[in-house]
């Protein structure tokens, strides 16, 4: 508290650009853990944010999670969006049908009068099914869409929040923990220097795709998510981050 009453959240946005070397950081008031009112915020502002970026034609690999809902729900049609296809970037990943990329994917192609294309793979897969599923010329096509994705637009989670969020067991949990698991993006466990420790068995974006995005939106917020957008913004990949003033104000006391 005494630390948002020095700073305002045009200068907290300035810090964390410094800090993460993140060009374009936008902090939103208040702390996503306690009032659910703050993602409707970082949704509204993600919205925005994409709506700035986007151009006729553009191909933007979307997630899941909460947040990125939130940003489906706050866009609207504008003439920038046409021609624009919203592919998921990974299958499902174990999240509730609202909360998955294919979701997400569709929604924000219905809200902006665009097109959308589903990825149907399995979260955690056989190695072999996932050979077979991979051959899939549907699934090639989609996996083509993916390389050329001009926009990417992710939430990032805490790692064990994350896995716990995709059932896994107590076993595969400490494994994480022991690895040194602290931020999650698209199926990757990243640790706090930001290498890659843990990578969901499934297929869709990979983390080279994202590093050849021009574009590379982040959204999250929240106290509890500190570490994790520390760890990921390691991947030096991202060009717009929206947070909240609990995730600032406990990313910059973190050092
Ligand atoms: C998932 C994404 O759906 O959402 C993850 O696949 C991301 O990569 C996570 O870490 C974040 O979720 P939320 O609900 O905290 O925005």
């Amino acid at each position: 508290p005494l630390m948002g009453d020095l700073f305002g959240l045009t200068e907290l946005a300035e810090r964390l650009q410094h800090l993460l070397g993140i060009p374009h950081v936008i902090v939103v008031q208040g702390n996503a853990d306690h009032s659910p009112w703050v993602k409707e915020e970082l949704g509204r502002v993600g919205a925005r944010m994409l709506k700035q970026y986007i151009r006729e034609g553009d191909i933007v690999a979307v997630t899941g999670g909460t947040s990125i809902a939130s940003v489906a729900h706050h866009l609207s049609p504008a003439p920038s969006f046409r021609g624009v296809q919203f592919v998921p970037a990974r299958g499902g990943l174990g999240e509730r049908v609202e909360l998955q990329a294919n979701t997400l994917a569709s929604a924000m192609a219905a809200k902006t009068g665009s097109s959308y294309r589903l990825l149907h793979v399995p979260d955690r897969l056989h190695p072999e099914a996932l050979q077979t599923l991979m051959k899939e010329p549907q699934v090639q096509d989609v996996l083509s869409l993916l390389q050329h994705s001009r926009i990417v637009i992710h939430g990032i989670g805490d790692a064990l929040a994350m896995a716990k969020r995709r059932n896994y067991s107590e076993a595969e949990l400490a494994e994480l923990q022991e690895a040194g698991a602290v931020s999650e993006a698209f199926g990757y466990y990243f640790n706090a220097a930001g290498e890659t420790v843990h990578r969901m068995p499934t297929i869709g974006l990979q983390l080279e795709d994202v590093q050849r995005a021009e574009t590379v939106l982040s959204i999250a917020g929240g106290e509890s998510k500190a570490k994790a957008i520390l760890s990921f913004a390691r991947q030096s990949c991202q060009n717009v981050l929206i947070t909240d003033e609990g995730a600032a104000l406990a990313i910059l006391s973190e050092r």
